[in-house]
């Protein structure tokens, strides 16, 4: 009996590369995993008051079906926040409440790309942009970051790689897998490019609070009559990622959009509704304290300056400065390996450390890197990156 082809064909390295490791934990072998940008799997807690939410929500009975849109409370809650932080104005229809952002970016791709459509996705990029364009038989299309310049786009680059068969541009601001935090220059030259070639833009903010040198601006706050369809959740930000909550924004004066909203609301109603009892309990995360994020950023910072200095000292590796989120991007300069996903497994085998070959986040742009957490204790980030020079000294 045969899977179908679309099923076999999608992938996302960042799970992927956990297989290999367990054979080894079987094999009693301790692993370090900087693979997965899970921050409560380290010292990062979901805050007190939330989690009580939860608690609440579940005892008074919370537990039937939410409305497919999302409960209207949570959502007036994510429109004041994106108000409040960005300027966006958006009524309450144009905003809509998923299964994390995953479920949003599953959802508008399903909403508009047609077999052989393409969609401009950054490279590299999060793998789920990519793979559910192909997932629904279109294209994806890389368009170059450069490493020189912290990983920015090429807009140059981007405007050549537009045609007639772009349906839209990605825009991932924070960027995972590279932390780069976007020059406001560039976020506007990317919404003029989109002008000009009648796109809309999907711009990703899930890591919009979690920056070090500088603050992220919403690609929307640049749009006066250009579409953005804002993607943000709780995973990161909120240390909810167990949670499975996420939302999308249209930002939309002109109403173009209006089918694609009515597509993606279908499918809402097809898989009947996210979480409710976590849905009542994330309002408390938007609208209570926020002093967790004090915290958790200067942990962050503090272990981003750790790990790009020690990584930069490796002989044969060397990384730029990741200015968000909490992934680093380094490039395997060795040439002792031909391939990323030979360095990742050779170091998985002898370092014991588990990192996500830089071509699962893209063929070209990623290839010969690789992506690390850093979120870790110092104590952890330089056993794992002592592990890997003392090996990579070995061999060269
Ligand atoms: C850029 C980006 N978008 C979306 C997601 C998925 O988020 P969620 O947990 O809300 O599905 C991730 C998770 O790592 C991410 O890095």
């Amino acid at each position: 009996m045969k899977a179908t082809k679309r099923s076999m064909d999608v992938s996302y390295a960042i799970r992927d590369v956990l297989l290999p490791a367990r054979v080894l934990e079987k094999k009693g072998h301790e692993i370090i995993k900087l693979h997965i940008g899970d921050p409560n799997k380290w010292d990062f807690e979901t805050p007190k008051h939330v989690r009580d939410a939860l608690c609440r929500a579940v005892e008074i009975n919370d537990n039937g079906y939410a409305d497919s849109e999302g409960y209207v409370e949570l959502r007036r809650a994510i429109l004041e926040k994106e108000r409040h932080k960005n300027g966006i104005t958006a009524d309450i229809e144009d905003c809509i409440v998923t299964n994390g952002v995953t479920e949003a970016i599953q959802t508008v791709s399903a909403a508009v790309v047609n077999p052989g459509d393409e969609v401009l996705v950054p490279g590299p990029s999060y793998p789920s942009y990519t793979e559910f364009t192909k997932f629904f038989g279109g294209v994806p299309i890389s368009y170059r970051t450069d490493e020189a310049t912290n990983w920015q786009p090429d807009v140059d680059d981007l405007r050549k790689k537009i045609t007639k068969r772009t349906k839209y541009i990605t825009v991932i601001n924070p960027n995972n897998p590279t932390g780069s935090l976007y020059s406001d220059k560039v976020l506007k030259d990317i919404i003029d490019l989109a002008g000009e070639h009648d796109l809309f833009i999907i711009s990703d903010e899930i890591y919009d609070l979690m920056t070090f040198d500088g603050t992220h601006h919403s690609m929307a706050s640049f749009s006066n009559d250009v579409p953005v369809i804002l993607f943000n959740g709780f995973s990161k930000v909120d240390l909810l990622p167990g949670w499975r909550l996420g939302y999308a924004v249209f930002h939309d004066p002109l109403g173009r959009l209006d089918e694609i909203k009515e597509g993606v609301m279908r499918q809402l109603r097809l898989r009947i509704s996210a979480n409710n009892p976590c849905q009542m309990a994330v309002i408390d995360a938007l609208e209570g304290p926020k002093d967790h994020l004090e915290v958790t950023n200067h942990k962050l910072r503090e272990r981003r300056d750790y790990v790009v200095k020690k990584i930069n000292n490796i002989p044969g590796l060397s990384t730029a400065t990741p200015r968000g989120a909490f992934y680093i991007f380094p490039k395997i300069e060795s040439k002792k390996w031909k391939c990323d996903q030979d360095f990742v497994l050779d170091v998985l085998h002898n370092a014991h450390v588990l990192l996500v070959p830089g071509s699962g986040f893209c063929k070209e742009y990623g290839k010969m890197h690789f992506r690390a957490v850093f979120l870790p204790p110092v104590e952890i980030l330089g056993k794992a990156f002592d592990a890997i020079e003392d090996y990579m000294n070995k061999v060269v």
